[in-house]
């Protein structure tokens, strides 16, 4: 068995493919997570995905001593820390609830991964800390700027990090920013379940395509794009948790054990990993490759622009390939594939009682 990791939002969406890639791995992993944006279910079939029971802890990463408890029980190697909210529109009508989870909750967890001197961390960034971007693809030393409180919560752990990397070398944060994660795992068993109506792409595509919802609405069709269309750099959700492992492998890399604890050879720092494709995809390219693959009809309509949407964002995934080894693999068609099968056989996600 290899390292202990401590998986904070390890239920949600990427968090839970991401605990198969784990332990695929071989990784010994304790989940914690206040099931707000999750459901118990999709720990039970992360369960029979694994073929054992998933260590779960039911907790809130704003509760230190909750926090300090698990971290009395467990040794662990360090932490992937997935919790926290991410819907754009509700953070402009609720940003203290994100400042606070987001924020505040990253702020609790380091404090007491201080105490018990556990100084790895992977963090769950975004693209949209790249605000409208200058040139494309976007690399990891482009501009960063943020219009919304989402983005502005996920902008300002990562200016925490990289102060606190200055304070003290013996911390190794990688903060990896997902481009547009979708897709869901081969089994059909996991997969996004988002409340009420899909603010985005992927999902509402899906329930158009189940006949949940009615028309999709695109947002816009005057962007300088290809078909005028927004362009995305669209990430099967099993890549994006390969590249979690693969930056927890790059992370044991630079640290060797000792009968005393771990000691440190490198210092990683504040290192900050794009995870996408590299390719962009636009709405309809999208929109045609899901009904080829789902063999349903997408009605569509073309609607305003998105107020803060930009017209396109594809990644450099260079540095991931560099330094970590990681490429992602899986095509569009895999994405829509994967996705349709979930969606169909889970028209009402992990609610088996709606
Ligand atoms: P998700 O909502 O499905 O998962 C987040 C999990 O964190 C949920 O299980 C939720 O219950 C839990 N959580 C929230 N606040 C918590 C708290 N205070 N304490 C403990 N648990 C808490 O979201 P996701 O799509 O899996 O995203 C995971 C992370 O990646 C988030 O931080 C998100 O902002 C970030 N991210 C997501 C996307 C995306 O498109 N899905 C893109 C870029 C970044
Ligand atoms: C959005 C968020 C971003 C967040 C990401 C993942 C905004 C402005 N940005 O990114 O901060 O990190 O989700 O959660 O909300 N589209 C339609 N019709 C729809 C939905 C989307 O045409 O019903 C279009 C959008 O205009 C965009 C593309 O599809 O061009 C992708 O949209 P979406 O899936 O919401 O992702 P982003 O906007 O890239």
């Amino acid at each position: 068995m290899k390292n202990k990791i401590l998986v904070t939002g390890g239920v949600g969406y990427i968090g839970s493919h991401t605990c198969i890639a784990l332990h695929e791995a071989g990784y010994d992993i304790v989940v914690y997570d206040n099931l707000s944006n999750s459901s118990r279910e999709a720990i039970n079939r992360v369960s029979t995905l694994i073929g054992q029971s998933i260590k779960f802890i039911e907790g809130d990463v704003r509760d230190a001593e909750s926090l300090k408890r698990v971290f009395s029980s467990h040794q662990f190697f360090g932490v992937i820390h997935f919790a926290g909210l991410k819907a754009v529109g509700e953070s402009v009508a609720k940003p203290l609830l994100y400042y606070n989870n987001n924020v505040s909750g990253t702020i609790t967890l380091l404090e007491v991964m201080a105490e018990y001197d556990v100084k790895n961390l992977i963090f769950s960034s975004s693209a949209t800390v790249y605000g409208d971007p200058e040139t494309l693809p976007i690399n990891e030393k482009s501009k960063r700027s943020c219009t919304n409180p989402y983005g502005q919560s996920k902008l300002t752990v990562e200016h925490i990090l990289e102060d606190l990397a200055v304070s003290d070398d013996s911390w190794n944060l990688i903060p990896l920013r997902y481009f547009n994660p979708v897709g869901a795992h081969p089994s059909g068993k996991i997969g996004e379940d988002p409340n009420d109506i899909p603010n985005n792409l992927m999902p509402y595509i899906s329930q158009v395509a189940v006949g949940k919802l009615e028309k999709l609405s695109i947002f816009g069709h005057d962007y300088p794009t290809i078909d005028g269309t927004g362009v995305r750099d669209f990430i099967h959700v099993t890549d994006l948790a390969k590249g979690h492992v693969a930056a927890l492998n790059y992370l044991e890399k630079q640290t060797s054990s000792n009968e005393s604890g771990t000691t440190k050879q490198n210092s990683v720092g504040f290192l900050p990993i794009n995870l996408g494709t590299g390719k962009g995809t636009s709405v309809l390219e999208l929109v045609s490759a899901f009904s080829d693959v789902s063999k349903q009809d997408i009605p569509y309509q073309f609607a305003e622009r998105r107020a803060g949407d930009i017209a396109s964002c594809y990644a450099s995934a260079d540095k991931a390939k560099n330094l970590l080894g990681w490429q992602a693999k899986l095509s569009i068609t895999d994405m829509c594939q994967d996705t349709w099968r979930w969606q169909s056989i889970n028209p009402n996600g992990y609610d088996i009682e709606k």
